[in-house]
């Protein structure tokens, strides 16, 4: 028999690769979506079409909605993807980014247990923001969690209420803890998108600088498509467990300037970024560095995509869409 999935926050760049790999496996996938004023399903789009792909309109904050769309989609799988993941948007927006990361996680743990739907299979997107001041370097699933913003906050307490469900009714409730990642598909508002866009248009001459924020922040960038798969492969392990997800290996967002200003042939990308203190954050994240072996050794995960393949991509998506009228919609940034 087919399985199906339910997938929430189906408009977003991890969603939108994950149906696509459930869909080549044989799933029926569900795509759980909140209506907005503006369209927002132009990363699924393509999938429209597939007759094993359905959209259910709610949202994780409105409990019947949940209950409603468990009860239409009767998902073997739950991968819970909803959440204001912009950390620095976090800040202006702290209870709203509560309810949908924290409250909402929950909404989704008791809608499953209300709708005795405890067989279902749930992932908990976790982040490497729970660890925030890192406590050890690399980071693995013992380090202890120390957020630095509402939004590493709400994730931890996404975190710990998912593991306290699995304990408290045996249900299979796993959560990834997920380092970045970026891809094609990624809002602009993020810093690594924000920069193949910029490097895009000043290569084609639209403009002449980017502006961004801390330029020493160093992260753990994994290409999207390997990660979904990693979340699929933890709601297959024989039993609920956390993982790390991530490449184990570092570079600060000036290295990552260099390489995609590398892509268009600029060696010296000094002149064309500026800094401005409208993007520094009130509590910054220095440093995240994950330990990713036991996904390695239990799941037999590792990224596939790297890191200098993923920006060369990126960059050469964002000139093809600048020179085809696409991706007009970001110049504000
Ligand atoms: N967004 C943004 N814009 N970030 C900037 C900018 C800028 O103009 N300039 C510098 N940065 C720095 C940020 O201060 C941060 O240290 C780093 O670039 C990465 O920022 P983001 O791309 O916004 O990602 P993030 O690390 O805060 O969070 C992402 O990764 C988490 C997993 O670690 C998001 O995808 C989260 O949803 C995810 O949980």
């Amino acid at each position: 028999m087919t399985k199906r999935a339910l997938i929430s926050g189906i408009g977003g760049q991890d969603s939108s690769y994950l149906a696509e790999l459930l869909l080549d496996k044989g799933y029926t996938v569900y795509g759980f979506a909140r209506r907005t004023a503006h369209y927002n399903l132009q990363n699924v789009q393509h999938l429209l079409s597939n007759e094993r792909f359905h959209i259910l309109y709610g949202d994780v904050t409105d409990m019947s909605s949940i209950i409603n769309a468990i009860e239409t989609a009767e998902p073997d799988e739950f991968y819970n993807l909803a959440a204001m993941s912009f950390v620095g948007q976090s800040w202006n927006q702290p209870i709203q980014t509560t309810n949908s990361v924290a409250v909402g996680n929950l909404n989704c743990l008791e809608a499953l247990r209300i709708t005795r739907k405890t067989d279902c299979r749930f992932y908990f997107a976790g982040s490497s923001e729970q660890f925030g001041k890192v406590r050890a370097i690399p980071q693995t699933e013992e380090t202890s969690f120390y957020p630095r913003s509402p939004y590493g906050v709400a994730k931890v307490y996404g975190f710990e209420i998912t593991r306290n469900f699995r304990e408290s009714y045996n249900m299979f409730a796993s959560s990834g803890i997920l380092y970045n990642h970026e891809s094609e598909r990624r809002a602009p508002e993020f810093v690594t998108r924000k920069i193949t866009l910029g490097v895009a248009r000043i290569a084609l001459g639209i403009n002449d600088k980017i502006v961004l924020g801390n330029l020493d922040a160093k992260r753990d960038w994994t290409h999207a498509e390997d990660m979904v798969r990693g979340m699929w492969l933890i709601l297959q392990h024989q039993e609920p467990d956390d993982f790390i997800l991530a490449s184990g290996t570092v570079h600060s967002v000036k290295d990552f300037l260099s390489h995609a200003f590398k892509v268009v042939g600029i060696d010296d990308w000094a002149p064309y970024v500026e800094q401005d203190q409208k993007h520094m954050r009130p509590a910054e994240v220095d440093f995240l560095l994950g330990d990713a072996s036991k996904a390695q050794k239990l799941l037999n995960w590792k990224p596939e995509i790297s890191f200098e393949t993923m920006v060369q991509r990126m960059v050469e998506s964002d000139i093809a869409a600048l020179k085809a009228g696409r991706a007009d919609n970001v110049t504000r940034l």
